[in-house]
């Protein structure tokens, strides 16, 4: 395997962070990989793909509607956006239902890093620092009931300050879901940061849920509602076009979207003319997940 010095793959403040961790374990920088890192599964580590983006593609590159189509749209638009206060309704199918503020999801639930990678359905990748903490963590403080077979994701819906909802691109507000399973993994993930700071606008402030596994569409970002539900949820993006966009949408090098191969991918961040990488079954977290889709047709499940 390719070794990388630990000062090419990650930024100067995790560097910085780490360098005691580092020498504790009584290791020299030069002998640092990836695979080393936390959450990094072993696909980053074994292929070219091995910087953490930058912080500048990380928040200049962004899909998210609501605040326009454009890939600059939402760094531009989203820098007035009003987080505070936010809270969090967790209802359906649980014995507790809650509203929780983001200063006690904040003060319960202690980030840590992770550093995962982003797959977009649209043919390019990013692997990027986040901070956060899985989401089987809050789920744990409402009692499901036996009821709660799926989960359902709901981003805000503020046409006042995102100007995309004026527009019907998608059946707003933005929805997604997960199989229960899928939700209690402990790769999915609620962010509240990522290169240990608060998360940008852009990426989903003040939260936002993130599946290392499935194309980037299904981490909603700036989530408001979570709900536990018996029957599987309908995505808004199933909703707008069912052919293209499945529930699962997990990351299948081998089923094509119908406008775009999914076998390769671009890294965002290299030049132009860097070689596209192939792409990963399940991301390359595979070992991980896998087990949950035993015995299904992940063709006709996609
Ligand atoms: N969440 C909401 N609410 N609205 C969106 O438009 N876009 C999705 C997902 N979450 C989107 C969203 C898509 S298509 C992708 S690829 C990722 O967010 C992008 O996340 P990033 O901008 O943090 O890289």
């Amino acid at each position: 395997m390719k070794k990388f010095k630990y000062s090419e793959i990650t930024p100067e403040s995790i560097y910085k962070k780490r360098r005691f961790f580092i020498k504790s374990m009584g290791l020299g920088f030069g002998s640092l990989s990836l695979s080393t890192l936390p959450f990094v599964n072993n696909s980053i580590a074994n292929t070219n793909q091995n910087k953490v983006t930058s912080f500048k593609d990380i928040t200049t590159y962004n899909n998210y509607y609501e605040f326009g189509t454009g890939k600059s749209d939402p760094y531009i638009r989203s820098q007035n956006f009003k987080t505070k206060p936010w809270s969090i309704k967790i209802e359906g199918e649980v014995e507790k239902p809650l509203e929780i503020s983001m200063e006690e999801i904040l003060s319960l639930f202690p980030s840590e890093e992770r550093i995962l990678k982003l797959r977009c359905v649209e043919g390019w990748s990013m692997i990027i620092p986040w901070n956060g903490f899985s989401l089987n963590q809050l789920l744990s403080k409402v009692s499901l009931t036996s009821k709660a077979k799926f989960v359902e994701f709901e981003s805000i819906y503020d046409p006042s300050q995102m100007s995309g909802q004026k527009f019907p691109v998608l059946n707003w507000p933005y929805k997604e879901g997960l199989r229960i399973d899928e939700a209690m993994h402990s790769l999915t993930t609620v962010v509240t940061g990522l290169y240990n700071q608060k998360l940008p606008n852009q990426n989903g402030a003040p939260l936002r849920i993130f599946i290392p596994w499935k194309y980037g569409f299904k981490s909603a970002k700036a989530i408001v509602k979570i709900r536990l539900v018996e029957k599987m949820p309908t995505s808004s993006w199933m909703w707008a076009s069912p052919k293209e966009y499945g529930f699962y949408s997990n990351v299948n090098p081998n089923v094509d979207h119908p406008r775009w191969s999914q076998a390769t991918e671009r890294i965002i961040g290299n030049d132009i003319f860097a070689p596209r990488i192939k792409t990963e079954m399940f991301n390359g977290y595979g070992d991980q997940v896998a087990n949950l889709y035993t015995g299904m047709d992940l063709k006709k499940y996609y």
